[in-house]
């Protein structure tokens, strides 16, 4: 690899900069990207043609100059592969048709080995040959506890209340559902890790609406499954959103590093997590003022973070008005940055 500063950072090894990249980089902020968007009828369109994932994929790393590059997909792969497949709503998000009651509905999903994303995996070998070795790629999943909430909500939701539900009023099939997407899940990671992503993030987006014992139950438990299950196969980033309220409990999980959002301070981090690297966080919405703002933010975090064990990057996706120009000058200053 010619660019090693993300795994470099990943095993807590000395760099001489941070390395940067974006959740939700190949998204609609890009030009190329709005383009492609703009020449398919559906989102599911680009992520099940592989030439087109390609490109999205490719475009931040050359127009943004980022240090990682992250397989364009959504983590609602994984619910399709098990028969719940889903629409992409403009301006809405995601709608499933078939949504998770209780048991007869988890008895009717897929079992076994599922073939349903070859074309993610063909995407990131794609991918891979293109970058020809200049930068890492990252492969990614949702935990089970975020799928889970698409899954039985069919929708996003600001409570995930019928997610909740489940948990509450019906244990065991709670359990049971999220045993079969962590199994799944499981068995797609390690397919992308064959093909060639060099490191994984696992997106706890929902976790966060959880309490500290629910959270445990049926969030944690599970990602942490998966990172015993891909033990040593590649580093692992878990990304908890709003969930470092079970800071004691993340420092367990055998994982390279944890993604932070900008709710919590580079320093509590440090002294809650250990030894894990972290990455983040600067809140998105810092990206809508100038360059000044920007660079000053970038140069704060920084340096509160420290240059060991550090992936500098937003506390959560970039929004997708976000002026391009901005997002270059965050990815400017951090390639700037030295202690
Ligand atoms: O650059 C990248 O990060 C790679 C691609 C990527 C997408 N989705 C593409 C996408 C990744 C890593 C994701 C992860 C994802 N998808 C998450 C976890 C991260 C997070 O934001 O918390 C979640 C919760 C989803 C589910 C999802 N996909 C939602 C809720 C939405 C609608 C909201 C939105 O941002 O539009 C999507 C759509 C989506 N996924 C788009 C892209 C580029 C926009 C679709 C479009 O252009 O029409």
């Amino acid at each position: 690899m010619k660019n090693h500063l993300l795994l470099k950072a990943a095993a807590g090894e000395k760099v001489e900069r941070p390395p940067v990249w974006l959740m939700r980089q190949a998204g609609r902020v890009l030009p190329g990207y709005r383009k492609l968007r703009g020449s398919v009828d559906d989102f599911t369109q680009l992520v099940k043609t592989p030439e087109l994932a390609c490109e999205a994929t490719i475009e931040p790393v050359k127009l943004l100059g980022v240090d990682a590059a992250i397989i364009f997909s959504d983590i609602l792969v994984v619910p399709e592969s098990m028969g719940l497949p889903y629409k992409m709503i403009e301006s809405k998000g995601p709608w499933f048709k078939k949504t998770i009651r209780g048991n007869k509905e988890i008895d009717a999903l897929n079992n076994g080995v599922y073939h349903d994303w070859e074309y993610v995996i063909k995407a990131i070998e794609m991918v891979k040959r293109e970058l020809n070795d200049s930068v890492p790629l990252i492969g990614f999943a949702g935990s089970p506890f975020t799928i889970f909430a698409y899954m039985t909500e069919g929708v996003g939701s600001k409570t995930f209340s019928q997610a909740k539900r489940l948990l509450f009023a019906e244990p065991d099939t709670a359990h049971r559902l999220l045993q079969k997407i962590t199994d799944t899940t499981i068995v797609y990671l390690k397919s992308q890790i064959k093909a060639g992503a060099d490191i994984i993030q696992i997106f706890d987006s929902w976790g966060g609406i959880l309490g500290y014992d629910t959270y445990k139950e049926f969030s944690l438990n599970y990602i942490s499954q998966i990172c015993e299950a891909l033990n040593g196969m590649a580093p692992v980033i878990v990304f908890p959103k709003g969930a470092f309220f079970a800071s004691h409990e993340l420092k367990k999980l055998n994982c390279n590093v944890i993604g932070l959002d900008w709710t919590t301070a580079p320093e509590e981090a440090r002294n809650a997590l250990g030894n894990k690297s972290l990455q983040g966080n600067l809140d998105p919405c810092a990206l809508y003022a100038g360059k000044r703002v920007i660079t000053d933010a970038v140069n704060k975090m920084c340096r509160q973070f420290g240059s060991r064990g550090y992936i500098a990057n937003l506390g959560h996706g970039l929004y997708p008005d976000t002026p391009t120009d901005n997002v270059r000058y965050f990815v400017e200053a951090v390639k700037n940055y030295r202690d």
